[in-house]
């Protein structure tokens, strides 16, 4: 063998590996096979890297603990772990029924791509009850889309009614479960067919990885699911899918210190003159309260709150005060965020329903003493501008 060849073949995977606490992060996209007659062999092993290796393989199962499912999938983010479930269990001709406080860009895609492959795509108010909402499903209706509770305004569906009535219907239902990052809330032992998150948040935790999962019981569903994968391609880096299982090490702790800190800074909002109302369903009479204590374990960081005053430069100087809370989009992390959510209700069925300015904070892991004293920082610019 020459130098050059020797080079190349130099420093290749050792077997074994030693044996750490987590799984190795294998990058690979050709996987080597041990004879020809395995190469077309893909039911008994892996023959191609984008099927997912150690750290993806890892990584579905602790998922599939978390989400009480038989079948995972993975997608780069949460975004396209919503459409990739849509386009596997949806065709031609097909109608599907979308709450109305559905995360934005959900909508945006069932608007222009659903509707451009012949998908009928109707709309629904949360508050709808399972029989209303059986009552306006038609012939063609396969799917009911839900987000429980929606991420800016916390509207939340009666989950276990909706889904089984559907399921007597024949029709399927998916959620988006991000607020509850498959820990606060198991739909799958609920009825619903898909369980939908964007690990990007509270799995990930620290507002740096993107990443989506969808979750299933039903073989059927799952078998669809794997499919939609295989035909669309998506594939996540065995990187990120390592720092989505490190992150889910302590989804639980941390989700336990989100909820107590938004509890406290909630309802201390709850008390303040500046403040019309505040949306968290531990909160006496919020809307979905009694939905939230009967079916979740918890709450997580995300609520929101409406300032008395809807005038934009009041509500622009709130958010500029804000020194702790940063002002951005995405949620889940380690860290404080707020935002304005109004320019984001234009396109629902009630886009004013709120009133007012409706503001959404993330309470992260700092102290909530420190957050408190901040949102009085935003109230004295508030103040000042209204
Ligand atoms: C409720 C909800 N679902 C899905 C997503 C999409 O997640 P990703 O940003 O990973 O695409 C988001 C992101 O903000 C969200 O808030």
């Amino acid at each position: 063998m020459t130098e050059e060849t020797r080079l190349i073949h130099s420093g290749l995977a050792q077997t074994p590996l030693a044996r750490t606490v987590g799984p190795p992060i294998q990058r690979g996209s050709t996987v080597l096979l041990p004879n020809a007659a395995s190469l077309y062999d893909d039911d008994a092993q892996v023959t191609y890297g984008r099927q997912g290796l150690a750290a993806h393989q890892a990584l579905i199962s602790a998922l599939a603990e978390l989400e009480h499912a038989r079948g995972v999938t993975l997608y780069p983010s949460g975004l396209a772990a919503l459409t990739g479930a849509l386009l596997a269990v949806l065709k031609a001709g097909d109608e599907i029924l979308v709450v109305d406080c559905v995360y934005k860009p959900t909508r945006r895609f069932c608007d222009r791509v659903l509707r451009r492959f012949g998908i009928q795509v109707r709309y629904f108010p949360p508050q709808l009850g399972a029989e209303a909402l059986m009552a306006i499903c038609g012939p063609s209706t396969r799917l009911i889309l839900l987000e429980s509770p929606g991420s800016l305004s916390l509207e939340f569906q009666d989950v276990p009614a909706i889904a089984a009535a559907a399921c007597q219907r024949g029709i399927l239902t998916l959620i988006d479960n991000t607020w509850a990052a498959g820990w606060l809330f198991k739909p799958l032992d609920h009825g619903v067919d898909i369980s939908v998150q964007a690990l990007t948040k509270y799995v990930g935790g620290h507002s740096d990885v993107f990443m989506g999962s969808a979750a299933a019981k039903d073989p059927k569903v799952v078998e669809a699911l794997d499919a939609g994968v295989l035909d669309i391609g998506w594939a996540v880096s065995p990187d990120d899918a390592y720092q989505m299982l490190r992150g889910l090490r302590t989804l639980p702790t941390r989700m336990a210190r989100h909820d107590q800190s938004a509890r406290r800074i909630a309802a201390w909002l709850s008390e303040r003159p500046e403040v019309a109302s505040v949306l968290h369903p531990a909160l006496p009479g919020t809307p979905g309260g009694e939905i939230w204590r009967r079916d979740f374990s918890g709450a997580c960081g995300l609520f929101a709150f409406t300032l008395k005053s809807a005038s934009p430069p009041a509500t622009a100087a709130f958010l500029d005060a804000l020194e702790l809370f940063g002002l951005g989009f995405s949620w889940g992390g380690f860290e404080s965020l707020a935002i304005d959510c109004v320019p984001q209700l234009a396109n629902r069925l009630a886009p004013d329903a709120y009133g007012g300015a409706l503001i959404r904070l993330h309470v992260g892991l700092e102290d909530p003493e420190d957050l408190i004293a901040d949102l009085l920082r935003g109230f004295a610019a508030w103040g000042a501008a209204a």
